[in-house]
């Protein structure tokens, strides 16, 4: 009997956040190296021009310089499985990231030595700390000029109120780069230009007493550190695991991604520490990770990642229990068995038919639309995770055919692309129009695209007199049927059916909710 405890146990899910540039992909790469998933660097990127090949519209990425997509990659670090989960990278694309982010246990954030804390870290923090997520934090770049060290832990203390427990510690920057110290083991892991591609095996003594030390680093190098350890270990925090678990600590590591230097340290200590799959909040009762019955919900839905096959996949976060491949689960939401044939797991190597999952790995369920964001699956229990919010988008525009014949492919497009919730799809009751919502810009552009590439309709994006939404829900029928009836002028359906107010302006919002007090006017949707 497969230890379902066990293997919850041995499992680490995060994701990384971090500011464009920092260099996130790198040191996805690095990570992946150290699994042993890739033989050479280059591969991520290599897997994302190979994506790029199958799925024409990531072109419009490419040429924007930007990642759309998110994607897991596991992959086996000694006795651990680690799930790392993409986020994408451009502030459009927020709502989609942080759907991400309550998938996993725990967060590792990338700052730029040379740029510190920068805004999109800020805002992806803001994420983390509503679920009081457990971060690491990575200072990259340490082969170039940067910052003072001491004042970069003051600033992320500062600006992100966060406690820092630097566990490694700089010897040097930029050209002087000659290392770092583990403040919890005392080793010193010197730096070795050119080591960048391997696994690196960089010189370790087990402290900076080892007399061969000096020699290496140099009598006055040595001495100024000596003298920085004192300040450093007198005036920071030591590592306390209960501080970092509560998300009140975050420990910090210095290296250098692109050289490979000072990501072991961090991948061994992040391993060690960092939380298995938690209990979690449902809304019948809280659902413990070794429970044998399987239970997850479905945090991304992506369509035509094949477009041959025109499929979609949905993203499923395995929260009890054990996956097999080819059994049946209970999809709550439409009350139906489902049978998860052909789910694919997400070794680094490639997509792969899962044969079994555990808490905290993600599966993906192929379907043909009839799985939303925010979906519970379970072996029959009626219970649904809680939150996974799909916001009420802040922009709208009024799609327009340039062929009117292709309205039903138009409609259809715009179905399946807000099922992977990073647009929103409304249709008003009293009008044939098709309203797009969606929380940036560039999601009408890469809509636009896509439907063009996709679904061959030619749409374009034209302003309509929307200025937000807001979910209806009332508990007397009778009210609802009244306040239908007198607003029907400003609503509508989402892709789900549910009733939507379209508010014309905020003005107008707060009116219809003062002349209602009993029906709620809700700014998110929890996928119910
Ligand atoms: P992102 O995913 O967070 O956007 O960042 P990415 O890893 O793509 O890194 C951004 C740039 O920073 C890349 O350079 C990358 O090589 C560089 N970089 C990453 N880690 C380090 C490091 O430790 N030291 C230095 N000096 N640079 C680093 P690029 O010129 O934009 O791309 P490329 O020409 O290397 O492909």
């Amino acid at each position: 009997m497969p230890d379902v405890a066990a293997e919850a146990r041995r499992r680490r899910t995060f994701a990384i956040i971090s500011h464009p540039d920092a260099g996130k992909t790198t040191l996805t790469e690095k990570l992946l190296l150290f699994g042993g998933a890739i033989q050479m660097a280059g591969s991520v990127k290599g897997r994302k021009a190979a994506r790029h090949a199958t799925s024409d519209w990531m072109k419009l990425e490419q040429e924007r310089g930007i990642s759309v997509t998110s994607s897991v990659m596991q992959f086996p670090y000694g006795d651990h499985i680690v799930n790392l989960l993409d986020t994408p990278g451009h502030a459009d694309f927020g709502e989609d990231t942080y759907r991400v982010l309550t998938a996993v246990d725990s967060a590792l954030m990338v700052i730029d030595v040379a740029k510190g804390v920068e805004e999109r870290t800020i805002k992806l923090m803001e994420v983390c700390r509503m679920r009081d997520t457990p971060i690491m934090t990575f200072i990259n770049k340490l082969d170039r000029e940067g910052k003072d060290p001491i004042e970069l832990l003051d600033e992320v203390e500062t600006v992100l109120g966060i406690q820092c427990a630097p566990v490694t510690w700089p010897i040097g920057m930029g050209k002087r780069l000659k290392g770092v110290v583990h403040l919890v083991s005392g080793e010193v892991h010197l730096y070795e230009q050119g080591r960048n591609f391997t696994r690196q095996d960089s010189t370790i003594f087990a402290s900076i007493d080892d007399p061969q030390l000096e020699a290496r680093i140099g009598a006055q190098m040595l001495s100024e550190l000596r003298d920085e350890l004192e300040l450093v270990q007198g005036a920071s925090h030591s590592f306390d695991l209960d501080e970092y678990r509560a998300g009140r600590q975050t420990p910090v590591f210095f290296g250098s991604a692109v050289n490979n230097f000072g990501v072991q340290p961090l991948l061994d200590f992040f391993v060690r520490h960092a939380p298995s799959p938690q209990s979690r909040e449902t809304t019948g009762r809280v659902v413990a990770a070794d429970e044998p019955r399987l239970s997850g919900f479905v945090f991304k839905i992506q369509a035509n990642m094949d477009p041959q096959h025109r499929d979609r996949v949905a993203f499923m976060r395995v929260c009890s229990g054990r996956f097999e491949a080819g059994m049946k689960a209970f999809h709550v939401r439409t009350g139906k068995e489902m049978k998860l044939a052909n789910a694919l797991t997400f070794m680094a190597s490639d997509r792969e038919i899962a044969a079994e999952a555990y808490p905290g790995d993600v599966i993906g369920i192929h379907n043909h639309g009839t799985i939303s964001i925010g979906d519970t699956f379970t072996e029959g229990e009626q219970f649904t995770f809680t939150g996974i919010p799909n916001f009420a988008p802040e922009l709208f525009r009024r799609a327009r055919l340039r062929d009117p014949l292709k309205l039903k492919q138009l409609q259809k497009g715009l179905e399946q692309l807000s099922e992977e919730g990073a647009t929103q799809f409304f249709r008003p009751l009293m009008s044939n129009d098709l309203i797009l919502g969606a929380v940036g810009v560039l999601q009408f552009d890469v809509a636009a695209y896509r439907l063009k590439a996709e679904y061959g309709v030619d749409a374009i994006f034209e302003p309509v007199g929307v200025s937000t939404t807001r979910w209806i829900r009332c508990d007397s029928e009778k009210k609802l049927e009244e306040f239908r009836e007198k607003n029907a002028m400003n609503l509508g359906l989402d892709a789900a059916g549910e009733l939507v107010y379209l508010a014309p302006s905020r003005v107008n919002l707060q009116l219809a909710q003062e002349r209602w007090p009993d029906v709620r006017f809700d700014a998110t949707r929890e996928a119910a």
